[in-house]
């Protein structure tokens, strides 16, 4: 990549909120740990009483709580990166300001971490003060509330810039652990001919956590589990799992892949899902007395391809379940005969590919293999690989840099994002109200219907 392509200053919408404490400073912290250099950190916010050095001190906290510990020394350097305007975005003079701290920089990277329905004044305000040429955007999630209003976002956002200049945050995409989908898909031979309707049966993906809406009421009543994480994480991890091969390695080559695999998906059916909600979210602070959200919901997916025509997809998720986890199991068809029936006991069980994405990151194969002795009678044993590093990037670490370098590849593309929302649309608007479960269980048993006779595979704590 060339210095040109680069991004020479990070403009941070929203600097003094939640999301740059939580993931943003931290990560910034961390690639100047990992030997990035970073642009100038122009923060631009409106926060009455605030100053560059409260702006200093809430990313320092950010770095102390968020980011595991601050090394003093880096953090000096990333602060003297860091100025400070406070202004109102509805005020062209915020912009003005902004015109002038960018001076002369030509390829600024701003990044909207507001609410979006600040979206399309900041953009305005952008391009009024000629801030766009030349510029790329950040967005995160939720990338609108249903198919409409995302084709709204994007109409907005493209009045300013170009798709190859828009990076749409999904951060699940940046994990190692949804790579790793990609490369242990495409990077093995072994796999990919029997990655299909004839082998597999059942794919089950589980997202699950142990705790609520931790202080997030708010905004989580208006939004729910079905928009909150499964028309973007979920459905990206699908995409990855279920894609074709993509035609070379290009960034638009893989997402060429993904989007058609989510334009193949079934859009859903109401007899599909079932929406569930913990005992007591009513009670939650910001939560409505009378709220219908669900806090946990399970769908079954079906992929109308040669590959994957009649095979169930269940995914679930949902919050206050037992551990907090990602894990994704496809399972195969059992051996078509019994060879060793007359000293097996029970049924046999299935092979399976068991890929954990959370919170460590592990492969294991479901296999058989014999019992020592005179008899033919085996067991079920994993063959299981850990594959987390303690020193991996943030997910946040990876997409930042990234944006900065103009690497698309990991960021949701319009098109994508569209065929996502088409594939749930239907069932955003419910008129069955939500199944009641226990905090701690693994949802409400309605779920259990969408399995048609088959079982729930419930991730195991973590090993280790
Ligand atoms: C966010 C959702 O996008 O993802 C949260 O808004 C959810 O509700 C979070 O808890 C999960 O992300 P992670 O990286 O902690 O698995």
């Amino acid at each position: 990549m060339t210095d040109d392509m680069q991004s020479d200053a990070l403009v941070l919408f929203g600097a003094t909120g939640d999301l740059a404490r939580r993931k943003i400073f931290p990560a910034l912290h961390d690639m100047l740990r990992h030997g990035r250099t970073l642009p100038p950190v122009i923060c631009v916010a409106h926060t009455p009483g605030w100053d560059l050095d409260r702006l200093r001190e809430h990313a320092h906290a950010g770095i102390r709580e968020f980011g595991g510990s601050v090394d003093e020394a880096l953090f000096r350097n990333l602060a003297s990166l860091i100025t400070y305007i406070n202004g109102d975005y509805e005020d062209p003079e915020t912009f003005a300001a902004l015109r002038r701290a960018l001076d002369r920089r030509q390829r600024p990277l701003h990044y909207f971490a507001i609410p979006p329905a600040m979206f399309s004044v900041v953009v305005r305000g952008l391009q009024a003060a000629d801030c766009t040429r030349g510029a790329r955007v950040v967005v995160e999630k939720p990338f609108g509330r249903d198919l409409e209003s995302a084709r709204l976002l994007n109409a907005t956002l493209h009045e300013a810039l170009p798709e190859s200049d828009i990076f749409r945050i999904d951060h699940y995409l940046g994990k190692e652990a949804v790579q790793n989908i990609l490369y242990f898909r495409f990077a093995n031979s072994f796999l990919e001919p029997i990655w299909n309707r004839n082998h597999i049966r059942q794919v089950q993906i589980t997202m699950s956590e142990d705790f609520g809406v931790a202080g997030r009421g708010r905004f989580y009543d208006s939004v729910g589990a079905i928009r909150d994480v499964l028309q973007n994480h979920l459905l990206q991890i699908l995409a990855l799992l279920a894609m074709e091969p993509p035609l070379g390695t290009s960034a638009e080559a893989v997402r060429d892949e993904q989007a058609k695999l989510l334009k193949a998906i079934r859009p859903l059916a109401p007899g599909d899902v079932v929406r569930g909600q913990y005992d007591g979210y009513r009670g939650e602070e910001g939560v409505g007395r009378g709220s219908d959200t669900e806090t946990f919901a399970a769908v079954r997916f079906f992929i109308d391809t040669w590959r994957w025509a009649g095979v169930p997809f269940i995914v679930r998720t949902g919050k206050h379940l037992p551990i907090t986890t990602t894990e994704l199991r496809a399972e195969f068809q059992l051996p078509p005969q019994r060879v060793f029936a007359l000293s097996e006991s029970g049924p046999l069980a299935p092979n399976y590919l068991r890929m954990r994405l959370s919170p460590t990151v592990s492969i294991a194969l479901g296999a058989r293999t014999k019992n020592v002795g005179d008899r033919m009678v085996g067991r079920p044993v994993e063959l299981y690989v850990c594959n987390s590093h303690p020193d991996e990037m943030s997910a946040y670490e990876r997409l930042l840099g990234d944006a900065m370098d103009g690497e698309a590849m990991l960021f949701a593309r319009q098109d994508a994002v569209e065929a996502a929302w088409r594939v749930v649309e239907p069932v955003l608007s419910h008129s069955d109200p939500v199944c009641g479960y226990e905090r701690g269980t693994w949802g409400p048993p309605e779920a259990d219907l969408l399995l048609a006779g088959g079982r729930w595979h419930n991730p195991r704590p973590p090993q280790r």
